[in-house]
């Protein structure tokens, strides 16, 4: 697959939708890097999908401080992440997919803590038992073996630029957090109009990076090993969430006997 010249000519620091044309074909082989991990994480992510944290997620069953939880323990994993892609931005295996006004999350995640912490926000988080290992191996790899993070980036920054929205609606519908965003700055990335066309040109810039076939294996191997990471994390959340008292869903009426799943409003 090759890359749009649209967006050849126009440099990578500018991906809104204007540089790219949206009509432009993807022309995708399954031998594909992009392809070859998507195809061999769907196991991985219909589980992540089918998880119970998620799917209580999906139904708008959240409560506000497992949310919080979630959102700390994101700040973490973006943190390490972001602090390897800095450090390897001109690594010849992760240059073509340096976006950091498009894609990095870690201010966006920092402004969402102190929202819901308040000022104090970094004395009042810590990282999980299940976030730390992920944590870990990110700067292992940013350190050690930097090729394979592009595993670890196309999992998290495709994954949130694929679901984020429907993520974004729940949370905001279930946690009733205010129409501005506040709390929610990880799900808007605003360097990014058009979600599915700079989709395609991080695909084709993947797909353009020198890979043998050994590689494209330990890759895959990796975006799986990300996925069990987050799988990790959401069990963890699952088990802390049974501890947290039930929070009044609905102001305004009486809560009686189990009201979750119920988005409708
Ligand atoms: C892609 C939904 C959880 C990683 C997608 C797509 C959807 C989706 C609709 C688009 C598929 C496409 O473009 O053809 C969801 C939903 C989730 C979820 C509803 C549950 C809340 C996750 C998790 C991860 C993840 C937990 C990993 C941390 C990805 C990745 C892609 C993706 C990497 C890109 C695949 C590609 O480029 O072909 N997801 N997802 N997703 N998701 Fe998820």
């Amino acid at each position: 697959a090759t890359e749009p010249d649209s967006v050849k000519t126009n440099g990578v620091s500018n991906g809104g939708d204007n540089i790219i044309n949206d009509s432009d074909e993807e022309n995708l082989s399954p031998d594909d890097l992009s392809e070859v991990l998507a195809a061999g994480t769907k196991e991985a992510h219909d589980k992540a999908e089918n998880s119970p944290f998620v799917k209580d997620f999906l139904r708008g069953r959240i409560k506000r401080e497992l949310f919080k939880l979630g959102t700390a323990a994101l700040y973490f994993v973006y943190s390490a992440l972001e602090e390897e892609i800095e450090r390897n931005q001109d690594h010849p295996m992760f240059a073509p997919l340096y976006f950091p006004s498009e894609l990095h999350r870690k201010e966006a995640l920092s402004r969402d803590l102190e929202y819901f912490y308040g000022e104090d926000w970094e004395n009042q988080i810590s990282c999980s038992a299940a976030t730390q290992p992920y944590v870990d191996r990110i700067h292992q790899v940013g350190h050690e073996d930097p090729a394979l993070l592009v595993a670890h980036s196309w999992t998290r920054y495709m994954g949130d630029l694929s679901g984020g929205q429907i993520l974004k609606k729940v949370a905001q519908r279930a946690l009733k957090l205010p129409s501005t965003g506040e709390g929610l700055n990880f799900y808007h990335f605003e360097g990014i109009h058009n979600p599915t066309a700079f989709k395609r040109l991080y695909r084709s810039r993947m797909n353009e990076l020198e890979v043998d076939a050994e590689t494209k294996e330990r890759l895959l191997a990796e975006a799986n090993l990300a996925f069990k990471f987050n799988l990790d994390v959401f069990a963890e959340l699952q088990e802390i969430g049974k501890t947290i008292k039930e929070e009044v869903q609905d102001i305004g009426f009486p809560a009686h006997g189990d009201m979750g799943g119920d988005i409708n409003k």
